[in-house]
């Protein structure tokens, strides 16, 4: 099946308060990624229950929208060949404990709650993603 080419991010809360927006973009560059939309947001905490609503029911939910809606977020749609699996390649395993030397988490992630940036896992999700963020005239 052909792989997409859009991914959608957010870099979280806690790397934003960290002011680690610049570095973390600068690296998504060098590694190929096109920004092709971006903003700063705050999400509510009923919208990150509404984007983490896979995740409904498990241990680990109120503490995940909890954080997510604590403070500014970047969104942003990416662009590279097999986006979606060369981001989460680029961003590391989801517990920065495990992640790959000079993957993003491994590099800004605080904890496995508090992971630094967040990546689609599917082609279907990213669609979905940037939509929650961004109209069809915001995509570039
Ligand atoms: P996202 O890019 O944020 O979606 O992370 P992911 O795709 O690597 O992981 P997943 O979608 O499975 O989980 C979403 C988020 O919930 C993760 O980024 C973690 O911060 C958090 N999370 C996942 N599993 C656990 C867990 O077992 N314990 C805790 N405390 N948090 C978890
Ligand atoms: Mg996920």
């Amino acid at each position: 099946m052909q792989k997409g080419n859009l991914t959608l991010t957010m870099i979280k809360p806690g790397a934003v308060k960290k002011n680690h927006i610049g570095p973390i973009l600068g690296i998504i560059n060098e590694n190929g990624f096109t920004i092709k939309a971006m903003k700063l947001t705050h999400l509510t905490l009923e919208q990150a229950k509404c984007f983490y609503a896979i995740h409904k029911g498990k241990p680990f939910f109120e503490d995940l929208v909890t954080f997510m809606s604590s403070g500014p977020i970047v969104a942003a749609v990416l662009e590279k060949d097999n986006a979606v699996q060369s981001f989460r390649d680029l961003i590391g395993a989801t517990d920065p404990s495990e992640a790959n030397e000079g993957t993003i988490r491994r590099l800004f992630a605080e904890s496995l709650s508090h992971n630094a940036i967040h990546g689609s896992d599917s082609d279907e999700n990213a669609k979905i993603e940037a939509s929650f963020f961004f109209n069809q005239m915001e995509i570039f």
